[in-house]
Parts: C-alpha cells; sequence; structure tokens
C-alpha cells in the first residue's frame, strides 16, 4: 500500500509521516531529503544552480540512500547538512528542473515498488503516486505554520523572528506552488487534513484512522480537522 503525503513547508508532515510509518510498519520516503541532496551536490560541485543540463548531470551522478533516519548522498552521511539553511534557499531552481523531477520521481517510484510506504513531499498525491491507495494533504494556516517554526527555534535556545519566518514560509509556499512541473496541489482524491490546533498525537491518530479506513475499503471523504 502507498500513503502518500504532501502538504506546504511547516505543517508538521515530515515528523507525523515518520512517526505514521513506524506506527504501520511502512518504509518511509522522505522525497524533500531527494532535493536536498541534489542541491547539496551541485553545491559542492560549485556548478550553476540555474544551468539546468549542468545540475541533471550532477543529479544523474547523486546516489540518494534513504535509511530509517539518516540519509547517504555518494555514500557519505548528510543527514545534517542537507538541513542547512543554506541548502534551504538554494533548492528552488532544483526542484523547478522539470528534468530532475522526473528523475526523482522515477527513483521514488523504484523505491516504493513491492514495498508499503509512506511517502512524503509536494506531488507524491498528484505525480509520483496518482494511483495511491490512501492519499493525505496536511495543511495549516501560514500563521499557525509560522508559529510551530518559531516555538521550535525559541525551543532550541535560537533566537527567532516571527515575522521573519512568516515571510520566508509565504516565499517558500509561493514557490512551492507556483512551480510548473509538480507543484504543490492537493491532488482531487485527496483527504485534506488541516492541523490547526492540533496536536501532533491528534494529527497521528487523524492519519492512522484514515489509513485504516482506506485499508478496509475506500470511501471519499474530506476532512478538515
Ligand atoms: O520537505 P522539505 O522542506 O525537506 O523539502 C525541501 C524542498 O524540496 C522544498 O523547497 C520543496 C522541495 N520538494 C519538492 O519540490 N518536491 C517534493 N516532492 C519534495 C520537496
Amino acid at each position: 500500500m502507498i500513503v502518500t503525503i504532501d502538504g506546504p513547508a511547516g505543517a508538521g508532515k515530515s515528523s507525523v509521516a515518520l512517526k505514521l510509518a513506524e506506527n504501520l510498519g511502512f518504509f518511509f520516503l522522505d522525497t524533500g531529503a531527494m532535493y536536498r541532496c541534489v542541491t547539496l551536490a551541485c553545491m559542492r560541485a560549485q556548478v550553476d544552480l540555474h544551468d539546468p543540463a549542468a545540475t541533471l548531470e550532477i543529479a544523474n551522478c547523486c546516489q540518494i540512500d534513504l535509511a530509517r533516519g539518516s540519509v547517504a548522498l555518494n555514500r557519505l552521511d548528510v543527514t545534517r547538512e542537507i538541513r542547512n539553511p543554506a541548502v534551504a534557499k538554494s533548492i528552488k531552481a532544483i526542484a523547478e528542473n522539470p528534468e530532475i523531477r522526473e528523475l526523482m520521481v522515477q527513483q521514488q517510484r523504484r523505491i516504493c515498488t513491492g514495498q508499503d510506504c509512506v511517502t512524503e513531499g509536494r506531488d507524491q498525491g498528484t505525480v509520483a503516486f496518482p494511483n495511491a491507495e490512501c492519499k493525505i494533504f496536511l495543511t495549516a494556516t501560514a500563521e499557525e505554520r509560522a508559529r510551530r517554526r518559531y516555538q521550535q527555534l525559541l525551543d532550541a535556545g535560537i533566537d527567532a523572528d516571527f515575522d521573519e519566518i512568516l515571510i520566508q514560509q509565504n516565499q517558500r509556499d509561493a514557490n512551492d506552488s507556483n512551480r510548473l512541473t509538480g507543484p504543490l496541489i492537493a491532488a482531487p482524491d485527496a483527504i485534506v487534513v488541516a492541523t490547526d490546533g492540533m496536536s501532533e498525537q491528534q494529527v497521528l491518530d487523524k492519519l492512522l484512522e484514515i489509513v485504516r479506513s482506506r485499508r478496509s475499503g475506500p470511501s471519499s471523504q474530506s476532512v478538515t480537522k
């Protein structure tokens, strides 16, 4: 069974998708980590990120391994490095490259062949797995997502500016939504879960309920909370 989880940055997809996969005993595929790896590889090779042929060539040489909780690029651990803000800032041109997206989607399909997966990203229910048995679109208002990020940083002892976080997040949302290939959009048959005011455990319980109902027979529904 394939469970796709798409949605905007800061909706809490990654941690809840990982926990969902663990609960179900499914493989967890973090597709954002794949785009981060290609971006990091291009930065290391010092190619022009806006040169689609050069970045595609690098992408073709990237061996990305996503094991539970760790990410390896060409056999070297990059789990922490791909989370560097410099990588996030440079990712736009890579994520907009249609040929790199096609390559990533092919790899995602290969990884999920023959095993149960929870796959998380922006285009999983629309492009990568249009026939997935269970599609979830996880979202929250921009203010709620920025507030969570702000709190995370404060909890980690990092000084943060809420307005700045909100501005950057709005920029990322616009980049993700306006992309011509694989834009951030809910699949027509996705169940939309708006997580405002919900704890992570409540979101996880809701997703488990949705997956279990899909396993016992599909039904079309839209959940707002
Ligand atoms: O989920 P994340 O923040 O790790 O994703 C990093 C970037 O990759 C983000 O800017 C959007 C992009 N991305 C994408 O274009 N398609 C995906 N399936 C997953 C992520």
